[in-house]
């Protein structure tokens, strides 16, 4: 492992070992970041914790606050970060049970939808929070999460967080929390979009005649041969669409119908409609 790894110090414990947990585990170490001895987990149901075990060679706990202990860093030159990865409406419960227990030289990274960084931190009693919304495509290593950190959390710390996301897509460090919600309007909840558009589209090639397995196979390349092909052209997305459509042609009549059916005007409502609701849970909680 180089020495420039920022992880090569740390140990991290997973609170709540579900689907994103394990998704930033299995990324860390397919990237060699850190070694399985260096994670622990904890889960409430015994066989999940087998599984983790034998998967990723992990030590598993079954107490939350266990975990967190064991990851408390010896020495001047360790490090700890705890991830917590629990469902929303167990994080409360999570909290209290945590309280208490770090100590001050741990990072905690929460991917939890709508816990704020202040709620978490009056809850803990624990100032080095980051936060971060992440999205499915985590889950194969293509994801994109946006995070944001309290102005306790140091640079090194930041370095290892950035490292860490990396191992699920790309990050982008955004300014505040306002940007949070924001990314989970349109990138966290982004692929909700992109399915149904998949679906759509499918569901259009069965209607004229296509078998599903083959309309599925034609949208699926097509879709990401589009944006590989708009990412490597660093063009503007209108004129790919200009480049494509010629006077009097199968392009400009769909793009017709697509305004007609005001199908900008309804993604740009849905995204803002996510964000208001993305404000609201927070506020909530
Ligand atoms: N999945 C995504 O793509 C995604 C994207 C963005 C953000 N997130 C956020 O990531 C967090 C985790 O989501 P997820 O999809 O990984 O959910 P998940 O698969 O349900 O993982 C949560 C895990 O926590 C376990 N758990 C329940 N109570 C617990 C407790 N008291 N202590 C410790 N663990 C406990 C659950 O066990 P059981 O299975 O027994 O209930 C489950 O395995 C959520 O807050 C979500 O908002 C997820």
């Amino acid at each position: 492992m180089a020495d420039t790894n920022p992880l090569s110090n740390c140990r991290l414990a997973f609170v709540g070992c579900g689907v994103m947990a394990e998704a930033i585990i299995a990324g860390l170490l397919r990237k060699q970041l850190v070694g399985p001895e260096q994670i622990v987990g904890s889960h409430p149901r015994e066989p999940r914790r087998e599984e983790m075990h034998v998967k990723y060679g992990i030590e598993m706990f079954e107490s939350n606050r266990d975990a967190v202990v064991d990851t408390a860093p010896e020495g001047p030159d360790d490090s700890s970060i705890i991830v917590l990865a629990v469902k929303p409406q167990r994080l409360r419960h999570v909290l209290e049970e945590l309280k208490g227990s770090l100590v001050k030289e741990q990072l905690v990274v929460s991917v939890v939808a709508g816990a704020t960084i202040e709620s978490m931190a009056e809850e803990l009693l624990h100032a080095s929070i980051v936060r971060t919304m992440p999205n499915t495509p985590s889950q194969i290593g293509e994801g994109i999460t946006a995070w944001t950190a309290s102005t306790s959390v140091n640079e090194n710390q930041e370095s290892q967080v950035r490292a860490m996301l990396e191992a699920l897509g790309k990050a982008v460090r955004v300014e505040n929390e306002r940007q949070i919600d924001m990314a989970t309007a349109l990138s966290a909840t982004g692929p909700t979009y992109i399915f149904l558009v998949m679906e759509a589209l499918i569901d259009a090639g069965v209607h004229m005649g296509f078998s599903r397995h083959v309309a599925q196979e034609l949208v699926h390349q097509m879709m990401l041969g589009s944006v590989l092909f708009a990412r490597e052209s660093h063009k503007h997305p209108a004129e790919l669409r200009n480049m494509v459509t010629s006077p009097g042609g199968t392009s400009a009549e769909a793009i017709y119908q697509m305004e007609k059916g005001s199908l900008r005007t309804v993604l740009s409502k849905a995204v803002w409609a996510a964000y208001q609701k993305a404000e609201l849970l927070g506020r909530k909680k």
